[in-house]
């Protein structure tokens, strides 16, 4: 795809996500979106005093970063659940006071692949609603070249609740060209816009957790701009804190 100044481009889904290696991101700012519950997880964890998250593909490559970094907690999920001998699951209730001034591996089925998928973009940041305003403000003052949003899905399928959250960005970045895919994302939210929450409730995940009775975790991660806060994923594959 040529490149177009300020281009916005959506991934909607995992299978396409397993291409993006392979593509040229150079010059290219992308957020990855895992609203339920990965990216909204290290948003909080970040607000929260976290020094930094190290998004990792595997639960085998976890243990072998924590031989690296002893000191770091290791989080994470597999089928919603906390993974055996990791610190803590993966549901933003979770890292609150206790993760203060510590460094997180973690490891979930979709959030932290989308993430390392795109790794060698120029910029690359965590995305989730909680702090959808601070980002927008930020590639608002940025004019990057071309914005990628990736959605992570759940298990192989599109997740309504991340194109939801790609669509909003994109409306809070009027005027910029838009791909098909960006144009669809934009359509979902300027149709749900008016409740976010009912879109996270009746999205596969929000489904599933609500099941689990976990509607705290859900309701959590539907809140609109309440962290004023930029999470980057540095050089080093960590994402902390960026301060402006
Ligand atoms: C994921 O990365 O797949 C999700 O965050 C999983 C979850 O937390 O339910």
């Amino acid at each position: 795809m040529s490149k177009t100044a300020g281009l916005i481009d959506v991934v909607l889904s995992p299978p396409e996500i397993d291409l993006l290696p392979k593509r040229d991101l150079a010059g290219c700012t992308a957020v990855a979106f895992d609203i339920l519950r990965a990216t909204s997880t290290m948003i909080t964890a970040l607000s929260n005093g976290a020094e930094g998250i190290w998004p990792v593909r595997t639960i085998e490559e976890a243990w072998a970063l924590k031989k690296k970094h002893p000191e770091a907690l290791l989080g994470g999920e597999r089928h919603g659940e906390r993974i055996e001998g990791f610190d803590l699951g993966n549901s933003p209730l979770e890292y609150g006071e206790n993760v203060r001034t510590r460094e997180i591996i973690s490891t979930t089925t979709n959030g932290t692949i989308a993430l390392r998928a795109v790794e060698h973009a120029a910029l690359v940041f965590a995305g989730s609603l909680l702090n959808i305003g601070a980002i927008a403000a930020h590639l608002h003052a940025q004019l990057p070249g071309e914005l990628l949003l990736v959605c992570a899905g759940t298990f192989r399928e599109a997740a309504l609740e991340d194109i939801l959250a790609a669509g909003m960005l994109i409306d809070l970045l009027p005027g910029r060209p838009l791909t098909d895919s960006a144009e669809t994302a934009l359509a979902l939210y300027q149709q749900n816009h008016s409740d976010l929450a009912a879109v996270l409730h009746r999205a596969r995940n929000g489904r599933a957790l609500l099941a689990k009775g976990r509607e705290a975790e859900v309701d959590w991660c539907a809140r609109n701009s309440v962290i004023a806060l930029l999470a980057e994923m540095t050089r080093e594959g960590c994402v902390r804190h960026k301060t402006v």
